[in-house]
């Protein structure tokens, strides 16, 4: 994997303002705190993130250049409600690797609801979006993390053996800033979208690429409790 530029950006809005970080302990924790000053749609991006946030307060960790971690700022109305980002930025980085290496390798990226990106059974990308109340208003900062070029034994070193990288599943390495400008690419419509009409207009897109639907499910709490259990059928209309 090699390469910071963005090659391939194609937006109008999104990543045209690029922060690019040799090193940073978390993308999401820099755009949340030097956001205010920051306009819509400015990327942060490292392949070397040192202390990386996920859900439930869980760790994210990757080796040194070997994933993508990546943070987008968006700004939207002030009364909007934004809870159904994590899943439309699910829909943007399926749709984002399918095409850069799923149909190549006739390998495809779907997502496990809420919003793990998985292929071949395996874990590839994870999402956190977060929110932050500035002076200026309130912004939201969609941060996304992608395994590249990890390779088996890395996984299993780091005691993740449901995790996999693009290499490894397609045997296609690509760089940082060609998987960020594709992300951005595909997020770009699909936060106009949601921006505007909120995310019923995007539940057919998603249920297209939700491995979830169809199968039957466990619904467990936070930590771990079981909750109920069924056959996820569909996604209501906020997701
Ligand atoms: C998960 O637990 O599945 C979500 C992981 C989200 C990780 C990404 S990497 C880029 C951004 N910066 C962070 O600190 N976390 C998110």
């Amino acid at each position: 994997m090699t390469g910071a530029a963005l090659q391939g950006l194609h937006t109008a809005v999104l990543g045209r303002r690029a922060i690019y970080l040799e090193e940073t302990d978390s993308t999401n924790r820099y755009l949340k705190e030097a956001g205010e000053s920051l306009p819509h749609g400015t990327l942060c991006y490292t392949g070397r993130q040192t202390s990386g946030r996920g859900r439930l307060g869980r760790d994210w960790t990757a080796p040194d250049g070997a994933a993508l971690a990546m943070s987008v700022l968006l700004r939207g109305a002030a009364d909007a409600d934004w809870s159904g980002l994590p899943l439309v930025c699910g829909i943007a980085v399926a749709a984002a690797l399918d095409r850069l290496a799923g149909e190549r390798a006739g390998m495809p990226f779907r997502i496990k609801w809420p919003n793990d990106i998985i292929c071949a059974g395996r874990k590839m990308c994870g999402i956190l979006c977060e929110s932050s109340q500035g002076e200026t208003g309130r912004f939201a900062v969609a941060g996304i993390g992608v395994n590249l070029t990890q390779m088996e034994a890395d996984f299993r070193g780091a005691g993740l053996p449901h995790a996999g990288s693009v290499r490894m599943l397609t045997g296609i390495s690509l760089s940082l800033g060609e998987t960020a400008a594709a992300i951005l690419n595909e997020l770009e419509a699909l936060w106009d979208l949601y921006a505007r009409e909120g995310f019923a207009s995007l539940r057919g897109p998603y249920e297209e690429r939700c491995i979830t639907l169809g199968r039957e499910v466990r619904l467990l709490s936070p930590d771990g409790g079981f909750l109920a259990a069924g056959r996820a059928a569909g996604l209501v209309e906020d997701g």
